[in-house]
């Protein structure tokens, strides 16, 4: 096995991979590490759709990065999908209209996410990382799950955070929703992002067989647009810590890693870090039985049936 840490690129960790003949989707794909993650895919051969809510910053993306790779990657290996994780209805129209194009799917990148530190709701009334950050994920990948099961050897990455170790879930789902407590930005995203890897083992666990696997990662920390909301002393902080963080394409290296290491193409319900596995920073993402019970509330939350696995 090939050794990769910190400071390894997506472009180091994916060479010689071949992904011609692939299919990759990528949500949140116009900016950050999801924008890298797509630039790499498409380098290493995949046709990749590019998952936005936002149509002309996705047009933009995919221009910039079919100049920066100056005519190495085709013009039609880039396409988008309009996709609104704020909204449980935009996300059943996009998984309509994604799955009216009859395509297996080989790699669901779910890396959309935000990182705010007001209360805010969704469409569906959800708290907005709950909602976007895991909610919308967990539907739209249900809804597309077929197109994942037809390419017979497919993965699903789900771009998580070690901000996990924050989280405030408790194994009996207390208050998901941010109604009976004081409001904290930090601990509902850490609580998104521990539901992340919750949703990954137990999709993985759900799928044994189908030849889906599914993981989760920390990208490590990376000056993107995630803090765009943040505070001014927020935003000081991040330029003090700047010689400590990674670039963008170091922080789209572990992404890179998951989707595409030979190793881990049979293998899943793991948690990586610095392109390594790790033991998740929170001790309920190795607890069966509270991801069991997250699936089921997340089905009744969506409106998909319970104890279906579709
Ligand atoms: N950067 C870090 O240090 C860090 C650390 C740990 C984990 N992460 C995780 O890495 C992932 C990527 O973040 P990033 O750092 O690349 O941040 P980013 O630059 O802010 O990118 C976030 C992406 O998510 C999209 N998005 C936000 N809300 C959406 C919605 N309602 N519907 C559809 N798309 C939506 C954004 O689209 P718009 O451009 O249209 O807003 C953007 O494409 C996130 O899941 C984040 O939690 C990042």
């Amino acid at each position: 096995m090939k050794r990769f840490g910190k400071n390894t690129t997506a472009e180091q960790v994916s060479q010689g991979i071949d992904l011609a003949g692939k299919h990759a989707l990528v949500t949140g794909g116009n900016t950050g590490l999801g924008k890298e993650t797509v630039r790499v895919l498409a380098l290493r051969g995949a046709q990749v759709t590019m998952a936005c809510r936002d149509q002309q910053k996705a047009e933009h993306a995919r221009q910039d990065i079919l100049r920066s790779l100056d005519g190495r990657v085709e013009d039609k290996q880039l396409t988008h999908l309009e996709l609104d994780l704020n909204s449980l209805a935009a996300v059943r129209e996009s998984a309509d209209v994604f799955n009216s194009r009859q395509q297996p799917l080989h790699l669901l990148i779910n890396n959309a996410g935000i990182m705010i530190p007001m209360e805010r709701r969704t469409e569906d009334g959800f708290e907005a990382h709950f909602g976007i950050n895991h909610l919308a994920h967990f539907l739209f990948t249900n809804l597309i799950i077929d197109s994942l099961i037809t390419a017979r050897e497919a993965r699903v990455v789900m771009v998580s955070s070690s901000a996990m170790g924050m989280a405030t879930l408790t194994s009996e789902l207390e208050d998901l929703n941010w109604e009976g407590r004081r409001f904290s930005g930090f601990r509902s995203y850490g609580d998104s992002k521990l539901m992340n890897l919750m949703f990954a083992r137990e999709l993985n666990r759900r799928f044994k067989g189908s030849g889906v696997v599914s993981s989760a990662l920390h990208p490590g920390v990376i000056a993107t647009e995630l803090a765009r909301d943040q505070s001014l002393p927020f935003m000081l902080l991040g330029v003090f810590m700047m010689p400590f963080m990674k670039t963008v394409d170091q922080g789209a290296a572990t992404t890179l890693f998951v989707a595409t290491s030979p190793d881990y193409a049979k293998r899943g319900g793991l948690y990586f870090s610095h392109c390594k596995e790790k033991r998740p920073d929170h001790k309920l993402a190795l607890d069966d039985v509270a991801c069991h019970a997250l699936w089921q509330r997340s089905c009744k939350l969506t409106g998909l049936e319970v104890n279906s696995n579709h």
